[in-house]
């Protein structure tokens, strides 16, 4: 390839256009300068990037950044909707700090307004480990339904929320379903002989006579009842419907006698305020009733 060669300006006759002179091998460069309102264009950017440099925040210092003279924060500006959004609901929420739940439950108008806040609350902060319905699945309790390990009544389900199952809180609800196989506390046909009667008694056709029953009466019964209903408030679930947390087939509760279960819930105290704790405690109560959100009448 030759090195263009110097050539008189001359015009292209199809374009019209001068070229440049330099000629490549016969192929001639015609003189088209960039638009000029590109370049003003590209002007007027760089020119506003340098006074947004001065005016916005801009620059990263380290662990600081030049604030800006307009002192603007995005930060800010979202607490101070946050704000505004608590000072507007501030006329209802408050009533909810009280935690009297038959009052509050009867204010139907109330309800209608902090239920749909509360199941945002719920979604935001409960529905990944029990459902979005609040119907649990396997190791997770399921919430609408009448089947309580500690109760189900806004009091008990508000305090267990503020400290938790099985929680790091000081005051935590304790609870544990012993490994009768791993720590040798049953022989394996026992094991399996108890393991029968639990099927039988969620079926409902438990034998109160049977060797089975005395094994669950004397192994079993203080915690979870004697008819297995639970509702001792030692956290053990009842055992006499075909509701599980762990999973109802043989297997399963052959898994949950010979390996013990110790299910945990975290302790909102620090999480949520009270008021939020009781606006959640309304609406699980809830949950359990048909579905609807408000206390048992
Ligand atoms: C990390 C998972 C997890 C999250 C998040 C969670 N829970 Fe739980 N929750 C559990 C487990 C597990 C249990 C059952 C503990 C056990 O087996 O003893 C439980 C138990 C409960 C109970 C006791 C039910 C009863 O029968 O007495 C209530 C009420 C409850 N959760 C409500 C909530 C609410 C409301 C939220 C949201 C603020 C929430 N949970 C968030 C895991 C969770
Ligand atoms: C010290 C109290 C205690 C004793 C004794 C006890 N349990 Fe439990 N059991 C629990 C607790 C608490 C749970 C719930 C554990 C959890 O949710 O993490 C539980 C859970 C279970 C479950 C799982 C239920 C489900 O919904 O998945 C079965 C089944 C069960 N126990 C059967 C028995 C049988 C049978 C015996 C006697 C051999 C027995 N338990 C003795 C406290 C006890």
């Amino acid at each position: 390839m030759s090195r263009p060669t110097r050539h008189e300006v001359d015009t292209d006759p199809v374009t019209g256009y001068e070229t440049t002179g330099h000629n490549w091998n016969g192929i001639r460069e015609l003189n088209t300068p960039f638009p000029r309102i590109v370049i003003w264009a590209l002007a007027l950017t760089f020119a506003y990037s340098a006074v947004a440099w001065v005016l916005l925040p801009a620059w990263p210092l380290g662990r600081d950044y030049t604030r800006g003279l307009l002192g603007l924060d995005q930060g800010e500006i979202a607490a101070e909707g946050y704000q505004r959004l608590a000072e507007a609901r501030a006329d209802w929420v408050t009533l909810f700090a009280s935690g009297d739940f038959t009052a509050l439950a009867a204010d139907k108008t109330l309800m209608a307004r902090a239920m749909p806040a509360a199941a945002r609350l719920f979604a935001d902060n409960c529905a990944a480990c029990h459902g979005a319905t609040g119907t649990g699945g396997p190791g997770f309790p399921n919430l609408a339904d009448q089947d309580w390990l500690w109760g189900g009544d806004p009091e008990t389900v508000a305090e267990t929320l503020r400290v938790g199952i099985n929680s790091a809180h000081l005051e935590t609800r304790f609870s544990q379903m012993p490994a009768f196989g791993r720590d040798g506390m049953l022989p394996r046909n026992e094991i399996a002989a108890v393991a029968d009667h639990v099927l039988a008694l969620s079926s409902g056709k438990a034998d109160p006579n049977s060797p089975s029953a005395t094994l669950f009466a004397e192994n079993c019964s203080s915690c979870h009842g004697e008819a297995g209903t639970g509702g001792l408030g030692v956290g053990a679930p009842v055992l006499v419907d075909d509701q599980w947390i762990y999973g109802g087939s043989r297997d399963d509760i052959l898994t949950t006698l010979r390996q013990g279960r110790q299910g945990v819930m975290p302790a909102w105290e620090n999480r949520l305020s009270a008021t939020e704790i009781n606006m959640l405690a309304l609406y699980v109560a809830g949950l359990g009733q048909d579905g609807e959100t408000g206390v048992r009448q």
